[in-house]
């Protein structure tokens, strides 16, 4: 019986699935690491944390899936996106990885757009403007603050790359995560020569790129005793987090969306031509099925503005939740419940870590707006959820104004697991969204390119095809549906209106410190 592993190396903790080739799971194990925050707004991991584990968790889903070694036929890998890794001529990690929610290179992403020829020139060159979160900006960061490291550097890496390397012993990254670090001609699917000379990085500091189901190595004698594998397990390409939960999700033709609303929210269409926002608003990058595309809307703070509410707001309600032993998210919705569409007026704005799509703004910030003396806690968790929601919606509709077809709407992540909170999704989103039978996100997603990489299938649209269903419907309330077509507009406008004055208190914060 052949079995596939499936390794993501997330932001919080690495988590590796194993499946077998009709897509059933059999174990799946998380192993955490910490995160650093050298200074305000600095992100940072330590690249040998993903490697021990990746190690560990190997080892423990072999034995909590009763999975022979021998039987592991490939495996897939994916992860976090645009955190760098800098390695040495010793292939020594040099400095902590700098993660894609690092905010330090705001200075780097105008260099590189001066140097490009203009934001427009960058958009036509790499599909997309410079964002502090990319990994180019953090090699010019790295040139330009600490030069002695630069200068030691002689790969740079994206985090399940450098895992891949420890694997395999190959310098190897795949089209989906390689978009993410805008050093990539994602039209053609190959780094971007004209764009790299003008940055003056050197070609040889990347890796090869393939595509996401291609095999790019196989697991080495020393890894293999690490982890209690057979040495030569093929490796496959596998795809940056989103790509990859993407084909966990089976959104892998036209017209199939999902959103997935977790810590952050993303709106993610397939697409069978490279199709670019002129403004820069959505992520165009490689998808992880061959010859294909995405654009992607990210929210920075969707289901993690009502995790805020729990954590700063909801005491009373997480107390009783765990005298119940229930989840407090529970208790938080049914009050919400209480509450009507629309809030009466009252609006969220979900900016508590600024916001990437659409505004691209490292200052806005969250705000309720519209409070009276009708207003209560129900109506406070309702606006927020809503405006998460409304958040996603401005991604949907950019998505829809580029002409890409939105016939189905498949939840996933916090967002899906609430009737409530679906519901909502519907209404506010106009049309019927559905669910599927898979969880897993991107452990599953590269899990399902080993097997086809590896022959199981024909393809990974095939691969989805045989493990992917719709499992639950939810249609919109035409009634609701209009009570939100007439309240969103505003929401809009709320930033537009807010815009200078978020970035005056931006600097007012940092005058106080
Ligand atoms: C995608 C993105 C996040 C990270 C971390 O553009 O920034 O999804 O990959 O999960």
């Amino acid at each position: 019986m052949s079995v596939y592993l499936g390794i993501d190396v997330g932001t919080s903790g690495t988590k590796t699935l194993a499946m077998r080739a009709d897509g059933t799971i059999l174990a799946t194990t998380t192993v955490e690491y910490p995160l650093s925050s050298p200074r305000p707004g600095w992100s940072e991991q330590n690249p040998l944390d993903w490697w021990k584990a990746t190690v560990q968790s190997i080892r423990r889903v072999l034995r909590a899936g009763k999975v022979k070694a021998t039987d592991v036929a490939g495996i897939g890998l994916s992860g976090q996106m645009h955190g760098s890794v800098f390695l040495d001529k010793n292939h020594e990690v040099i400095r902590p990885a700098i993660l894609w929610n690092d905010q330090r290179t705001a200075a780097e992403c105008d260099e590189i757009e001066r140097r490009a020829g203009g934001r427009k020139r960058l958009i036509q060159m790499v599909a997309n403007p410079a964002l502090t979160g990319f990994t180019a900006p953090k090699i010019l960061w790295l040139r330009r603050h600490e030069p002695r490291n630069f200068d030691r550097t002689v790969k740079v890496l994206l985090p399940k790359d450098y895992v891949r390397f420890r694997l395999t012993g190959e310098f190897a990254t795949e089209v989906s995560d390689a978009s993410g670090t805008l050093l990539l001609d994602v039209k053609k699917r190959a780094w971007c020569k004209p764009l790299l000379r003008r940055l003056e990085l050197d070609p040889d500091l990347l890796p090869a790129v393939h595509e996401s189901e291609e095999i790019s190595g196989r697991l080495s004698p020393t890894a293999a005793k690490e982890v209690g594998l057979p040495a030569g397990v093929p490796v496959v390409g596998g795809g940056g987090d989103q790509a990859a939960g993407a084909v966990g999700n089976g959104i892998v033709r036209r017209g199939v969306i999902s959103a997935t609303m977790g810590t952050s929210g993303v709106v993610f269409a397939h697409s069978d031509q490279v199709q670019i926002d002129p403004q820069g608003r959505v992520h165009t990058f490689c998808h992880a099925v061959r010859g294909k595309w995405h654009v992607m809307g990210v929210v920075l703070s969707a289901g993690g503005s009502l995790q805020w509410y729990r954590n700063k707001l909801a005491e009373a309600e997480v107390a009783e939740a765990k005298r119940r032993k229930i989840d407090p998210y529970e208790l938080i919705t049914a009050q919400a419940a209480e509450a009507p569409a629309g809030c009466e007026g009252l609006y969220f704005l979900p900016y508590l870590t600024g916001e990437r799509t659409p505004h691209a703004d490292p200052y806005a910030r969250a705000a309720w707006i519209g409070l009276s003396l009708r207003h209560g806690r129900a109506h406070m968790i309702r606006a927020v959820m809503e405006g998460a929601t409304y958040a996603m919606r401005d991604c949907l509709e950019i998505i829809k104004e580029m002409n890409i077809p939105v016939r189905e709407i498949r939840l996933s992540g916090g967002g899906a697991r609430s009737e409530f909170w679906r519901q909502m999704q519907a209404d506010i989103y106009g049309q019927k969204v559905v669910t599927i039978n898979a969880e897993e996100g991107p452990a599953y997603g590269v899990a399902l390119l080993a097997a086809a990489g590896t022959g199981a299938y024909k393809n990974v649209v095939e691969a989805c095809a045989a493990t992917i269903q719709v499992v639950s419907e939810t249609k919109a309330h035409p009634k609701t549906k209009r009570i939100y077509n007439r309240a969103y507009p505003i929401y809009g406008k709320l930033y537009r209106s807010l815009k200078g004055d978020f970035a005056e208190i931006a600097q007012l914060v940092t005058g106080m410190r």
